[in-house]
């Protein structure tokens, strides 16, 4: 399968993350997941890390997971308990697993795993946490660079944010990474809240989904009503899956709208830390602009994708 793009994902599952996994596995025609790696985030390195190895076992992905950063650059570690539950994953139970993490060191892992790969091959990035285990690789392995195709990342918000007015909580939890990663001049796709916003799925469907007789089904539905009547989204009609708009995207970018811009990250403590700061001035500076902000998505498209790619899952392990 010669168009398929060798995939590292970085993440913190976390519900959406979950639904992210779950799009990526159940498209193997389009991406070679190389490996997983963990960073604090929604929950704990341990708590993220053993569902990461959890949601491989129960997706049927045999992809090896590396544990990451317990903490940010420079900033306490946060977690989102109140939206993602106190298993991470919306206290949903996902079968136990003996996997064990291959490495507590993702950043040599990923190092590793890109520098591994044949002559003329790269690999895509696909965080959907904090960027600490990201920004360090890029730090202390520049070598990295040039087998790195881009970044699809969920973070940040043009005009929005969710844990301050203007800051969404994955660059929130880690500024000083996210610079990193925005200023690196690598090429970036910013899932951003402006079109993770368009990235719902509604009460209806997360009830077919959770009464649902099929396993995928049934627990990615699940998952999805308890972050529905989290405090994020108790009296809204859909709860935004945002970490799933990056693999949607790199299956589907017609159904995307976005503009290169410069983004850069406020690193202050003040009001507006963790702001991605995207310059959409028509008097902006000229320049190659490495960052696409996407802004806008076709909502039922989305929704009609993640479902079919649930379904699609369960009947392959079906079998
Ligand atoms: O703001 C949404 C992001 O923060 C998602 O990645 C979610 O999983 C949490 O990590
Ligand atoms: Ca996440």
């Amino acid at each position: 399968m010669e168009n398929r793009r060798n995939i590292l994902m970085d993440c913190d599952p976390g519900i959406d993350d979950a639904a992210a996994l779950c799009v990526a596995a159940a498209h193997p025609e389009a991406f070679r997941i190389l490996g997983i790696s963990t960073v604090a985030g929604n929950q704990t390195i341990e708590t993220v890390t053993e569902n990461a190895l959890r949601l491989t076992q129960f997706f049927g992905l045999d992809v090896p997971v590396a544990q990451g950063a317990k903490v940010p650059l420079t900033r306490p570690a946060k977690t989102a308990a109140d939206i993602h539950g106190k298993n991470g994953l919306g206290d949903v139970e996902i079968p136990k697993t003996d996997r064990k993490a291959v490495s507590d060191n993702a950043v040599v892992f990923l190092r590793d795993q890109i520098m591994g790969l044949p002559k003329g091959e790269r690999v895509t990035l696909v965080p959907t946490g904090p960027l600490t285990n990201i920004a360090l690789l890029l730090k202390v392995f520049p070598e990295v660079r040039e087998r790195v195709e881009e970044i699809v990342l969920m973070g940040g918000g043009a005009c929005k944010g969710n844990v301050t007015p203007v800051s969404e909580f994955n660059i929130f939890a880690d500024p000083e990474a996210a610079s990193i990663v925005f200023e690196s001049g690598l090429p970036v796709v910013m899932c951003g809240l402006d079109v993770t916003g368009k990235c719902g799925v509604d009460r209806e469907t997360a009830k077919e989904l959770a009464g649902s007789g099929k396993k995928i089904a049934r627990a990615v539905g699940s998952m999805i009503q308890f972050y529905l009547n989290s405090p994020a989204y108790r009296n809204r009609p859909a709860a935004y899956v945002h970490d799933a708009a990056t693999f949607l995207y790199l299956l589907h970018p017609e159904i995307f709208r976005g503009e290169r811009m410069p983004v850069s990250v406020d690193c202050s403590d003040g009001i507006t830390r963790g702001m991605t700061i995207c310059d959409a001035r028509p008097t902006r500076p000229e320049g190659e602009y490495h960052t696409l902000v996407l802004l806008d998505a076709d909502e039922k498209k989305f929704l009609e994708y993640l479902v079919e790619a649930v379904h699609m899952l369960d009947a392959r392990l079906d079998g």
